[in-house]
């Protein structure tokens, strides 16, 4: 229970506990916006083994939810394999993203250039660090509270988003003034169906972030839970579009020999890294709310 601030949120009555999680990867499928209507604070489970030691009291109070956004969400002290494994993420992503940019302005700044460019700078780098901004282990969100945590999301996404649909449009532009014939490719075919889950989740993102007042649609918990699931395929999707795009005859002509190699390792190393905590809360938190549904 280290990890677990106990304490009584009802200030006024003093008759309800509140059990906090204080891991944000798991509030970011919770937040105030499971709030439905409830005027009480109650016990917000959001860890499963925690539900197995509380039993039903808990689950008779999940209608009246409240977080706290704006504590500080994370008093432990950074440890060594933290920082080391941040910078050899973010270094090797950063590594990664250069040598793509400098294979494609190699042979002149064409507009094609342009389209590796602001893919990999998109997902590689803001899309990636956008998804780590709820993690405990990104040096620069872990101590800020859930509400900056959620800001920073949103604004990298939508750089991130911005910059992958330059890259779409300049692809599709060079393609029609070169009257080449469209997604003929498996580069193409999962970079566009990339592209188009991209755009899915980021209106499920705006979904989520009012999802209170669209709860009479759809419970906040569900919107949550199936942003957060379609974000992490998005990645998956980006991170195979990518490699596939390192398999192109361009890349391979002009970069070095096993470059497709190192890069596609980067990718799969940095992706299982980022992805692995919110995919597996996300299935936590899955499993649930159907238990909940099933009561
Ligand atoms: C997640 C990132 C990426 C996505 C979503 C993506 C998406 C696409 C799409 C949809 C097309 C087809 C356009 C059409 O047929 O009209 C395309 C073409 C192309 N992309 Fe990417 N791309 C990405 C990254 C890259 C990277 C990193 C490279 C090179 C290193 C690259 C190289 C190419 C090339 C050479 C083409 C033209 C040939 C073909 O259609 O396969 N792409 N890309």
């Amino acid at each position: 229970m280290s990890n677990y601030n106990t304490f009584n949120s009802n200030a006024e009555g003093g008759v309800t506990p509140a059990i906090i999680n204080t891991n944000v990867e798991t509030e970011a499928l919770l937040g105030d916006t499971e709030r439905e209507g409830g005027v009480t604070p109650a016990i917000i489970n959001t860890n499963v083994e925690t539900e197995a030691l509380l039993g039903d009291t808990e689950r008779d109070v999940s209608v009246t939810r409240k977080m706290n956004t704006n504590r500080q969400e994370n008093q432990n002290p950074v440890s060594w394999l933290q920082i080391t494994m941040n910078f050899a993420i973010h270094g090797l992503l950063l590594i990664f993203t250069i040598y793509v940019i400098y294979v494609s302005f190699s042979q002149g700044a064409f507009l094609f250039s342009w389209h590796p460019t602001l893919m990999t700078v998109g997902y590689a780098i803001f899309m990636t660090e956008a998804i780590l901004s709820f993690s405990e282990n990104n040096l620069l969100a872990r101590n800020r509270n859930f509400k900056w945590r959620v800001k920073y999301h949103w604004i990298l996404q939508a750089i991130g988003g911005a910059s992958v649909a330059a890259g779409f449009i300049i692809i599709l532009t060079n393609k029609f003034i070169n009257e080449k014939s469209h997604f003929q490719t498996n580069h193409a075919i999962v970079g566009l169906v990339t592209i188009i889950v991209t755009a899915l989740v980021a209106a499920g993102g705006i979904w989520t972030k009012y999802s209170y007042d669209l709860r009479e649609y759809l419970r906040p918990v569900y919107a949550k839970l199936i942003h957060a699931a379609l974000g992490g395929a998005v990645y998956i999707l980006a991170v195979t579009a990518l490699i596939l795009g390192m398999n192109s005859d361009f890349f391979e002509r002009y970069s070095f020999s096993s470059a497709k190699w190192v890069g596609g390792f980067i990718l799969i190393l940095t992706g299982v890294y980022i992805l692995t905590k919110p995919l597996t809360t996300c299935i936590a938190r899955f499993k649930t709310a159907f238990m909940r549904a099933s009561l």
